[in-house]
């Protein structure tokens, strides 16, 4: 499988940094969103992750400008029709990803893999709407995939042996540690990791301690980089409700029940860094 040229659908947070990754290592990226709007929006979150990397002095302003051009945008998933692999990101709905998956099938090459960056939803059922479910994997990049180095990759009951190594020497490829999987909902890292981001939703609610007390705590006491609250404003507040919720129903641990905090919040537009508001407020 010689890679050259990705496709990457949906430029949300993931497929955004995703797309970065990838062109970073001198692949040609052909960006796919819904609109104008959308497709803005993934160039505006590369244009300021990758000066961030230029500024903690990780990327040279020459290698910047390379980056920038190995990427195209459009809103059309038949401009795909010539790529060598693909990663969708588009949000975390299994109708969506089906439809996507569905209408890819028609659009790429027979021996092209369709790799999904969905964080909850089976792999599985996805990959049947295709004609090739032996060529869909899971490749699950962890938020900001510039600089976080593992990448999950989930292969299901009929992924083909070669492609799960395939995809993982990719991954490896692109500077980042593989985990292979099985198709079980939060693979590994959401399945331990989001029972307690709810956990400490569930603390505030009940007034347990302050924000700033929460997240202090784990910083300083358990050396975690961020605390609980301000991680789930990083990962989107919409997006945690949907792997919380997706998770629920597919094991009924009530660790995963989302917190009723949660759905207030979205419900009022405080995703978290995205919306400028969440558990804290950004500028
Ligand atoms: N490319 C390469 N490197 C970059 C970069 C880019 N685009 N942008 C920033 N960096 C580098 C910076 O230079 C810096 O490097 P040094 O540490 O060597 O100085 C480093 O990355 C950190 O960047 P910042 O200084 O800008 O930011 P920070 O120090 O405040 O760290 C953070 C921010 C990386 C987010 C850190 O707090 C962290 O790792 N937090 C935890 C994140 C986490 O747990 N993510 C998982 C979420 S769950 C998920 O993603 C799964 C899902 O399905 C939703």
């Amino acid at each position: 499988m010689v890679i050259a040229r990705v496709g990457v659908v949906g430029l949300g947070t993931m497929g955004s940094g995703i797309a970065e990754v990838l062109a970073r290592c001198g692949l040609h990226v052909v960006g796919v969103e819904i609109d104008r709007n959308g497709m803005a929006r993934g160039r505006r979150h590369i244009e300021r992750s990758s000066e961030r990397a230029v500024a903690g002095g990780k990327l040279a302003s020459t290698d910047r400008a390379a980056l920038l051009e190995r990427i195209s945008y459009t809103t059309a998933l038949t401009d795909l029709a010539d790529v060598d692999f693909v990663i969708e990101a588009v949000p975390e709905s299994l109708d969506r990803k089906a439809e996507v998956f569905a209408q890819l099938d028609k659009i790429v090459g027979p021996e092209v893999v369709l790799a999904s960056n969905t964080s909850s939803l089976s792999v599985t059922e996805i990959g049947v709407h295709t004609s090739r479910p032996g060529k869909v994997v899971g490749m699950h990049f962890f938020n900001p995939a510039p600089v976080l180095k593992l990448v999950e990759i989930v292969r299901t009951v009929v992924t083909e042996p070669d492609v799960t190594a395939q995809v993982v020497a990719f991954a490896e490829r692109l500077g980042k540690t593989a985990v292979v999987i099985g198709d079980r909902a939060g693979f590994i890292a959401n399945a331990l990791l989001f029972g307690y981001l709810n956990h400490a939703v569930r603390m505030l609610e009940q007034h347990y301690a302050t924000r700033e007390d929460l997240d202090a705590a784990m910083r300083l006491g358990c050396g975690y980089p961020m605390g609980p609250l301000a991680l789930l404003d990083l990962i989107g507040l919409d997006t945690a409700y949907e792997i919380l919720d997706s998770m629920y129903h597919q094991s009924r641990d009530r660790l995963h029940a989302p917190t009723p905090l949660l759905k207030q919040m979205i419900t009022a537009g405080l995703l978290g860094r995205k919306s400028g508001r969440g558990f804290y407020t950004y500028d």
